[in-house]
Formats: structure tokens, C-alpha cells, sequence
């Protein structure tokens, strides 16, 4: 497409989604207008067009995500900045990162800054989010696209259990959220809803370990789907099912039958050990 007709293709996608947005319907089409005009839009090297966050989704955003005192927040790809400066200003974040790729945007964002008054807790990065280092995140935002999740997805899944990520419209295919919710709005002009997700990163756990509790050394055998855990225990000599597995960051939770009754167990994982009340755990393999 010539860059004329781009110009005017990504004007008309815009106008066709405030009319959407206006009439308060048909989100699902949204979003894909909105993917279409990404895809369309001028500058080539960005991978997602400029589409602001509403305040009142904001807000509900890092609510959902707890964000506090202790939590470093990265928003990737960063628009104006109201997500990162919200979190540090309104949940106290100690330190937030926006990275934005198109420079007018962090022009837009330092000047947000300035205003907020929050100091030097927050910087803005004129850079790419895929060539940016975010490991030290606790909490990361993201309103990009589903493809740009999915890419992103192995660097999430590979950060501390416990980082939470917390996603509007897009989700992270067959990553289940760990919550969901429709967010309302009613800023500026314009009414509408927002979906928005929460995924926390479990910690990794799949393979074969022995478990001590009580007098009892049981082998568990476990397989992993994100935070997600079946398997099988070797208890006593006999074979048992590992039931109701699942993970919520490094916290474990799963239900096996010990002398015929199902007994639950949660524990802390940390690195190859798992630490319950009366039970531990050793990676074997
Ligand atoms: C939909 S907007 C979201 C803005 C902000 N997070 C919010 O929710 O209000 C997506 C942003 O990603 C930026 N962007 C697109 N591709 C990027 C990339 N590869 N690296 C960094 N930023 C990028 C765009 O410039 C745009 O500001």
C-alpha cells in the first residue's frame, strides 16, 4: 500500500473504531479493527498502533494486579505513560518503566511526568520492548495485540514466579488467566467495556521429585500445562493420582489419597525444594 493510502486506510480504521466505541458495541470487532490498523499503521516499526488505556481501566488494572510499595511496574509499550505514572502515584509502586518505541509518545510521557510530580520513580524508555531487558518487573502491563502476547510469552513464563502480568483486550491463547473481568468505562465522550486479564508466572515444577511427609517417602512424577499440574504419586508401593494440581506463582497446591483418603497439600516452591507444613520436596530430575 502506497503511504498515502496508508495514511488514509489507518485514518478511516480510527474513525471507524471511535464509532464503535461511541455506539458502546461490538468490542470483539474492535479489537480486530484495531489489530488491521496496527497492522496498517505509518510508521513500520511499530508493532501496535497508539490507543490510550481509559483511566478507569487503569485503575482497575493494577488493582487487579495488587500493585504496592514493593513492586517494580514495566508498562510495554507505554503510549502516555498514565499506567506507569498511575502506578507509582496512586498504588505507591516503588520504582515504575515505560518503554515505548515512537519517541512522540515519550515526549508525551515525560511531559505526563512532569505534571504528576512523582520524581525519579518513573523513567521512560525510547526503546523496542522485544530488545529490552524487563526481568526486574513484578508486575508488567500490556495492551498490544494477541500476536504480540504470544511473542512476548516465553520471556514472561521464564521470570520469577509471582510476576504478575496484567493484559487488556488481548490475552495469551492457551495461558489460562488466572483472572478475568469486564472492566466498564465511561471516560471522556465514550462509553464501553474493557476485558481485562491477570496471569501470574508459576514457578516450574514438572519432572520427578521425592517427597517426604511424615514417616513416608512418596515419589511424585508431575507434568506441568502453565499453572496447571496432574501427575502421579508412588505411595506406599501403590500408584495414586495427583488431583486439583495447581500453581499460583511459587505457591503449590495439590490432593492425593493416602490410605484411601484424599489429603491436600500446599507447600512453597523454591528453585529445586518444596516446602510444606509437614512435608517437603526435592527435585529428582
Ligand atoms: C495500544 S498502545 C498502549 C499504550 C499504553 N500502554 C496504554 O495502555 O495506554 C501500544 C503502544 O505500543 C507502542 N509500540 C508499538 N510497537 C512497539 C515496540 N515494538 N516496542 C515498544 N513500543 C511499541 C506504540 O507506540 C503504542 O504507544
Amino acid at each position: 500500500m502506497q503511504r498515502m493510502n496508508r495514511t488514509a486506510f489507518l485514518r478511516n480504521s480510527l474513525a471507524v473504531i471511535a464509532a464503535i466505541a461511541l455506539a458502546g458495541s461490538a468490542f470483539a470487532y474492535f479489537d480486530e479493527s484495531y489489530a488491521q490498523a496496527s497492522n496498517e499503521a505509518d510508521d513500520p516499526r511499530l508493532d501496535v498502533i497508539y490507543v490510550p488505556t481509559p483511566h478507569e481501566v487503569v485503575k482497575r488494572m493494577l488493582e487487579i494486579a495488587k500493585v504496592g510499595p514493593d513492586d517494580i511496574h514495566y508498562d510495554l509499550g507505554s503510549g502516555d505513560g498514565r499506567i506507569v505514572i498511575s502506578a507509582v502515584k496512586d498504588f505507591n509502586a516503588k520504582k515504575g518503566v515505560g518503554i515505548d518505541l515512537d519517541p512522540q509518545r515519550i515526549k508525551e510521557a515525560k511531559a505526563n511526568l512532569e505534571k504528576a510530580g512523582v520524581g525519579d520513580r518513573v523513567t521512560f524508555l525510547n526503546r523496542n520492548i522485544f530488545e529490552t531487558d524487563f526481568s526486574e518487573a513484578s508486575v508488567i502491563s500490556l495492551y498490544l495485540l494477541s500476536t504480540l502476547n504470544l511473542k512476548l510469552r516465553p520471556t514472561l513464563l521464564d521470570m520469577k514466579p509471582g510476576t504478575r502480568i496484567v493484559t487488556q483486550s488481548f490475552a495469551m491463547d492457551d495461558w489460562q488467566p488466572d483472572h478475568k473481568e469486564t472492566v466498564e468505562f465511561d471516560a471522556t465522550g465514550y462509553k464501553g467495556t474493557r476485558t481485562v486479564y491477570l496471569f501470574v508466572v508459576p514457578a516450574k515444577v514438572g519432572g520427578k521429585w521425592t517427597m517426604n511427609a511424615g514417616e513416608r517417602v512418596i515419589a511424585l512424577d508431575l507434568s506441568q500445562t502453565f499453572q496447571h499440574i496432574k501427575g502421579t504419586a508412588t505411595v506406599d508401593g501403590k500408584s495414586a493420582a495427583i488431583k486439583d494440581g495447581k500453581l499460583n506463582g511459587a505457591s503449590i497446591e495439590f490432593t492425593m489419597e493416602i490410605d484411601g483418603k484424599p489429603v491436600k497439600y500446599e507447600g512453597a516452591v523454591e528453585d529445586n525444594s518444596i516446602k510444606g507444613n509437614n512435608w517437603t520436596a526435592k527435585k529428582a530430575s
